[in-house]
């Protein structure tokens, strides 16, 4: 009987919400490359004017702008010939191009190449092997960003920032800075962590390290910042150079680019750049350690997949055995913020 019931009951609402669910994020990239939020960062429109901005065909422009009023990005005000758009408050400080939080370049990119790549998810699940522009004997997007223009390249950069900022500001306030005075954040693309930190801790002072293609946009982010005293750039190259030393090491959304030996040649690395006392700090989407809670962390597993030869998340219980067996004498685990958390490895 009851299974009877069970069955009665079941829909299959979640089924089909989560088939179709690719619909909502396409919705969002589109405005985004329409240029939709940036348009209404200046002010209210109207259904005629922002179509006419933006480029939307009469037949398309009502359900395409109220359908990011139901998702959350968009408000209506008004109605009938008075009636105007305006951004909500996270879309207008997110998602207009002309604002420094600007988070979109990433979703850029989620639109100009991943959406299609994940087309060919199943492909990947059976062959193991990346569904990016390397399928096709091309470039991955890092190496292809070296060839890019120097704007395009400006945006993959500061996407990066536009991904962990929220994880940083996390980081700044949940680890002991009073105790430790110089960090480097090796991989800082456009220096969005060391920003952070030293604006929080003024006893603080920062490396930045990455390529040199990276240098400049890294030293207009720091000195727009007011950091440039505080906060010094270190060109290197992860796999032949040493790290610089410095009390804290942070690796972030490194390890997840690259398989097992490469991140734990980035943590023996890690480790030889800080002192005894010191500390590494490794943060990701990592994996609930039952692999069964954080979808995001398993999802963004299976983009490295469609994106790397071999790269993958990883819990955190393997992240801190691989720790420990570098020679750390303590680690432990530390939500951030979302799906996103940090290991800690004392040495
Ligand atoms: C996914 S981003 C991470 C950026 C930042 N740490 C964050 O959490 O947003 C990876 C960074 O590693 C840098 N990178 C990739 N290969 C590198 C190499 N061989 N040497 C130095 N930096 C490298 C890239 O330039 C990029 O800024």
């Amino acid at each position: 009987m009851l299974e009877g019931i069970e069955i009665e009951t079941a829909t299959p609402e979640r089924i089909l919400r989560t088939g179709l669910g690719f619909w909502a994020p396409k919705t969002l990239l589109s405005a985004v490359e329409l240029g939709v939020f940036t348009e209404l960062a200046q002010g209210p429109q109207s259904l005629a004017e922002l179509s006419r901005r933006v480029g939307l065909h009469p037949r398309s422009a009502a359900d395409f702008l109220d359908a990011l009023v139901a998702l959350g990005f968009l408000v209506k005000h008004g109605n009938g010939t008075g009636l105007n758009y305006t951004n909500t408050p996270d879309a207008d400080q997110f998602l207009d191009r002309n604002k420094d939080s600007y988070v979109g370049g990433l979703l850029e990119m989620a639109n100009t190449r991943l959406y299609r790549f994940w087309g060919n998810l199943t492909e990947g699940l059976r062959t193991g092997e990346p569904q990016n522009e390397i399928h096709d004997g091309g470039l991955d997007a890092f190496s292809r960003s070296e060839n890019l223009d120097a704007e395009t390249f400006r945006g993959f950069v500061q996407a990066m920032t536009g991904l962990s900022l929220g994880s940083a500001h996390a980081l700044a306030q949940i680890f002991p800075w009073d105790r430790y005075h110089t960090f480097a954040d090796v991989g800082t693309a456009q220096g969005g962590l060391p920003v952070v930190l030293a604006r929080a801790y003024p006893h603080l002072c920062g490396i930045g390290v990455d390529l040199p293609k990276v240098q400049s946009i890294f030293e207009e982010y720091v000195g727009r910042n007011g950091l440039r005293d505080r906060i010094q750039w270190h060109a290197a190259d992860i796999w032949s150079d040493p790290f610089p030393p410095a009390d804290v090491i942070v690796l972030g959304h490194m390890l997840h680019g690259w398989g097992l030996e490469r991140k734990k040649m980035l943590l023996q690395k890690a480790f030889d750049g800080v002192p005894a006392g010191g500390a590494v700090l490794v943060y990701d989407a990592i994996i609930d350690d039952q692999r069964q809670q954080n979808a995001f962390g398993l999802l963004f597993s299976l983009n490295m997949l469609i994106e790397t030869r071999e790269g993958a998340e990883y819990t955190s219980a393997e992240c801190q055995g691989w720790m420990r067996d570098i020679g750390f004498s303590s680690t432990c685990f530390k939500p951030l913020v979302g799906s996103e958390s940090v290991v800690v490895g004392i040495k």
